[in-house]
């Protein structure tokens, strides 16, 4: 899912390309799999970024149940192949820092996100049955609580989700264009330049 068309705004600066595309050894994922239910956080090492009642968001490394989560949403329902979603950059915690939100009493991950060095959000998701409860928004709010990122972060949303992102505040730029590895999926680009 790596989209070549995409542009950074202007006030996003570094210009460390890192969402390269890499031919994937991940094992093929099945259509049958349950992914009803996320796997167990794993990350107890980490400190809590954000929390409420029920769960809390913490920076991660790409654990296994980040990628579940993603493999569920972007491959289960969206059919991206997991060779597009996975990059090298998942695995470069120089470049990418990954946010997982797990049930607190029942430790499943079931909401995730990445944000890259340059500012780039991305792979934001949130399993089927646990959406409609605030869980995306603890996501990208935990993702903006990241150290160290340019003033501007940026992102490509798909056409339906604009409304979601722009009640954070970001807002559309550019064309429309087709994400590079799923062609059939409108994406616009969005950017939020933080106080
Ligand atoms: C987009 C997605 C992350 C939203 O997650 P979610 O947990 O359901 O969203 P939240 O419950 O945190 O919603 C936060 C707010 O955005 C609104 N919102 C969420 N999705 C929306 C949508 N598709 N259209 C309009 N508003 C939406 C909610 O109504 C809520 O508004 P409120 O604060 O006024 O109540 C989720 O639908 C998802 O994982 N989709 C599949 C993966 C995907 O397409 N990701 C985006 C890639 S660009």
């Amino acid at each position: 899912m790596t989209t070549p068309n995409e542009q950074r705004p202007a006030g996003s600066t570094q210009e460390n390309e890192t969402n390269t595309t890499l031919a994937s050894d991940a094992p093929s994922a099945e259509k049958t799999k349950d992914y009803s239910r996320g796997l167990p956080f794993t990350g107890h090492e980490h400190a809590i970024v954000l929390e409420n009642d029920e769960y809390a968001a913490k920076f991660v490394p790409f654990l296994p149940e980040v990628g579940f989560v993603r493999e569920a949403v972007f491959f289960g329902e969206q059919n991206v192949p997991m060779d597009c979603d996975l990059d090298e950059a998942d695995e470069d915690p120089s470049v990418c820092v990954h946010v997982a939100v797990y049930h607190k009493v029942t430790m499943e991950t079931v909401a995730v996100g990445r944000i890259l060095s340059d500012g780039h959000i991305g792979r934001v998701s949130v399993l089927k049955a646990h959406r409609g409860k605030g869980l995306g928004n603890m996501v990208m709010r935990a993702l903006l609580k990241c150290p160290d990122l340019p003033k501007t972060v940026w992102l490509g949303s798909q056409e339906y989700a604009i409304p979601f992102y722009e009640k954070l505040g970001f807002t559309v730029y550019g064309d429309m264009f087709y994400d590079g590895d799923t062609a059939m999926i409108p994406h616009y680009h969005m950017k939020l330049t933080r106080e």
